[in-house]
Parts: structure tokens; sequence; C-alpha cells
């Protein structure tokens, strides 16, 4: 079984995985990443140094110091070295996002599927790639709070490569939207229908679904899981509460249901969860 993620048969079944690739022209990196299915989850790529050169034949373009790339899942990867320079060296996040995170994942410009904010100003740069070195430090790092602080970093990763995008910053969101978020943060174990969370805000239920949508690049109730999963996550590690007792606290009456939902957002059961951390 290959253990290094940064060389051809490394099985990307964990939810991030960080690391730096130094490729440089004849060393043992220097080969060309090919999956031609691409991956389960999203990846970020960061060159730091050099030039790489993605995709061939008409759909290849190519990227030097500065350029941010973000792989969606299933898009092939198919890059390596730029054949005219002698390395390449980009930092990469490899992760599994969670449903909120989805408005922070569509960037402005896309080439041939693959996100792209090129030219990155040194400041800036400054300011990304220590989060990189973080979260792959943080990933492999024995505090008991390593998944979560990987992840809390990630979080800051991505949303200042969403603050980079072009008329991101004059985008406000919708006040009806951040009063029905915050209605449900103040209820997340109670049941509500839609038609209550719109009359909070009085509109039909269909035009908040569609706006919450808009907003939010994600539905209602995929917003509402997420969130009560965070909070199952910490009651998880914070107290010796059963499972089935955190799933009532957080508002899901079938623990099963809970489970897979669980399941589904963290990559694991709340069981292995607990486990991995205590
Ligand atoms: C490494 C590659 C890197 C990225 C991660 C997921 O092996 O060097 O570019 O694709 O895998």
């Amino acid at each position: 079984m290959q253990t290094d993620p940064l060389k051809p048969g490394y099985n990307f079944d964990a939810h991030l995985v960080a690391g730096l690739t130094s490729i440089i022209e004849g060393n043992d990196l220097d080969f060309i990443i090919d999956r031609p299915s691409g991956m389960k989850g999203y990846i970020l790529n960061l060159t730091i140094k050099g030039e790489g050169r993605i995709f061939s034949g008409d759909k290849a373009f190519d990227v030097k110091e500065g350029d941010l790339l973000l792989f969606p899942p299933g898009i092939a990867h198919y890059y390596r070295r730029h054949p005219n320079c002698s390395n390449w060296f980009h930092r990469w996040v490899y992760f599994r996002p969670r449903a909120f995170w989805s408005d922070w994942l569509q960037w402005h410009d896309n080439k041939n599927g693959v996100f792209m904010t090129p030219s990155l100003d040194d400041d800036v740069i400054s300011g990304l790639e220590p989060l990189f070195i973080d979260i792959e430090h943080s990933a492999k790092s024995d505090n008991p709070y390593h998944g979560d602080l990987a992840l809390n970093l990630l979080e800051q990763l991505l949303i200042r490569c969403k603050t980079l995008q072009p008329g991101v910053m004059g985008r406000r969101i919708d006040p009806r939207i951040l009063e029905v978020i915050h209605y449900m943060s103040q209820n997340l174990s109670r049941d509500f229908s839609n038609d209550e969370l719109a009359a909070t805000v009085c509109i039909s239920s269909s035009r908040l679904g569609h706006l919450f949508r808009a907003e939010m690049g994600m539905t209602i109730t995929q917003w509402r899981d997420d969130q009560r999963i965070s909070r199952a996550k910490q009651l998880l590690v914070t107290t010796n509460h059963s499972i089935n007792k955190i799933s009532r606290i957080i508002g899901y009456s079938d623990p099963l249901y809970f489970s897979r939902v669980f399941k589904r957002i963290a990559g694991v059961s709340p069981k292995n969860y607990r486990d991995q951390i205590t």
C-alpha cells in the first residue's frame, strides 16, 4: 500500500490531505500526475516556484508562481512540470467539502473545468501560503483536535480565496436570508417547516427556497444538517452523552438517520469520530 501522497497509488480516502510537491527535472516526482476520472474531493493548488502545465493538446494551459487553481471533484487531473522549466513546486490541499462551503467553491474563472485565479500579488501569497503550511502541519499533528484545526484553517483559506474573486467585495447577502439563518441557529434542535421560516421574513416558502439556494449555494436542509453535525461533533468530544442522546439534543428523533447524515458529512460514524479523538 502506498503511504506517500506524492506517489501514484496513494488512496485519498481521507477528508483532508495536504502537501508540497517539489518537482525538479529528473527527480522521483518528475512524472505526469494523471487521474483520468479526477478525485472524490476538491484540490486547491498554489504554484510557489517554477512552472507547471495543466492538461495537454488544445486544453493545455500553464501555471507559474502565484497562480492558484481549484480542481472540482470528477474533473480529470493531468499535470506536470512545464517541459521548458526545470522545476515546479506547488502546495496543495485535497479535501471533501462541507455543504455550507459550496458558495466559497464557485470561483469566477474556469479553464476546462478547473477554476483559476492567476498572478496573485506577493502580499496575497504571503497571506495564503502560511495557511497551506499550517493545514499540512495540523493535519499531521497529534493534537487531539487536529482534524478540526485543519478544517478551520482550510475554511480560512477558502474564504480568502473566495474573497479574491472579482465582484465578491461588493456583494451583500440578502438580509432576509441572514435573518432566516439567525432564526435557524437559535432553533437548531427543533424541526421547523419551510413555511414557518418563510413566515418569519414574510415571503412564500418557495421564494425562500430559491433565494436561499441562490444566496447560500445549498438547500435549507443541507445548511441545517451541516450546523447540526458541527454541534454533534462538539458534543461527541466534550461530553459523555450517548449517541442516541446527542442525536436527540441536536434535533434528530431517529438515531439511525442521525448516524447516516453524520457519516455523509463527517466521513466517519459518530462512534468512530469519538474514538478517534478521545
Ligand atoms: C499529489 C500531487 C498533487 C496533488 C495531490 C492530491 O500526489 O503531487 O499535485 O494532486 O496529489
